[in-house]
């Protein structure tokens, strides 16, 4: 894959359907991919396609299901998968959270992570494939308005970097990379966190987020996603995503 030329490649982006998600299918396409999104909401992937037209493949389907994604990396024989999809964590402290809500992020984001990434390394996926899995800033940080978001998050990273580890001892050639972006209010999961951790501190949202730098885009997410995906240099195991770009965190 080239700079910027993603001509004959296949991506699959799992949480297409708005968000972080859509942004990086709407960028992938753009660098000339051919992208199937995979979400729940299958009026908001039509949507998509009707944008975009014939160079984007809709799929209503439950990404955390194993059989999701067996069926569509054998379908689709992708060179790209990126791992977004994510359960947005009831906005609440630890102790208002049950078993249910605070390991909801492991049930849909690990188990998502989980199923695509041994999938990849199964089949195994062409050498010069890219995975890259949705981690958050969350991993390095915590998140306690999140019940068990932080750590879903830290171990998709380690789950990443052991597929990494997997991939190089096989000699398979496909690079596994995390990326975790700053928290953003530009998306739907990003702006119920903000509005839950500004009322925690007794804030409206603006004056939370004044001092916190500018905030992330879904379109910077995208670009920053396609960056990583079509320049073959950037071969390390996790980045921080942020306004100003992608930073290595080794
Ligand atoms: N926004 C932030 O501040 C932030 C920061 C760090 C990390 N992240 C991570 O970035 C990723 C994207 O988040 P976002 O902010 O763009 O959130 P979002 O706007 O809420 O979008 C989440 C996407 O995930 C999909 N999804 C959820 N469960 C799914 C399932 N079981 N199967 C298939 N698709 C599923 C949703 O689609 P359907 O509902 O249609 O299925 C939607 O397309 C997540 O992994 C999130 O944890 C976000």
């Amino acid at each position: 894959m080239s700079a910027q030329d993603l001509t004959g490649n296949t991506a699959i982006v799992t949480g297409a359907s708005r968000g972080f998600g859509r942004a990086i299918a709407v960028a992938l396409h753009g660098a000339g991919a051919h992208v199937v999104g995979v979400a729940r909401d299958g009026a908001r992937l039509a949507d998509l396609r009707a944008q975009l037209g014939d160079g984007f493949t809709p799929v209503t389907a439950d990404a955390a299901d194993p059989v999701t994604a067996g069926h569509l990396i054998d379908a689709h024989e992708p060179r790209i998968l990126v791992l977004n999809a994510g359960a947005s964590p009831l906005p609440r402290p630890l102790h208002q959270h049950t078993w249910e809500t605070f390991s909801r992020s492991w049930d849909v984001d690990v188990q998502h992570a989980f199923h695509w990434t041994r999938e990849a390394l199964l089949r195994p996926l062409a050498p010069g494939s890219v995975v890259v899995a949705m981690s958050s800033g969350a991993a390095v940080q915590g998140s306690p308005l999140s019940g068990g978001y932080a750590g879903a998050k830290a171990t998709i990273r380690f789950l990443t970097s052991y597929a990494a580890d997997e991939s190089e001892r096989a000699r398979l050639g496909v690079r596994f990379t995390a990326v975790l972006p700053q928290l953003t209010p530009a998306t739907e999961l990003g702006a119920a966190a903000v509005a839950g951790y500004a009322a925690r501190s007794g804030m409206d949202v603006a004056s939370y987020l004044k001092d916190r730098g500018p905030a992330l885009t879904a379109e910077q997410a995208g670009t920053a996603i396609t960056g990583l995906v079509t320049d073959s240099a950037q071969d390390q195991r996790a980045y921080l995503l942020t306004a100003a770009g992608l930073r290595s965190l080794g």
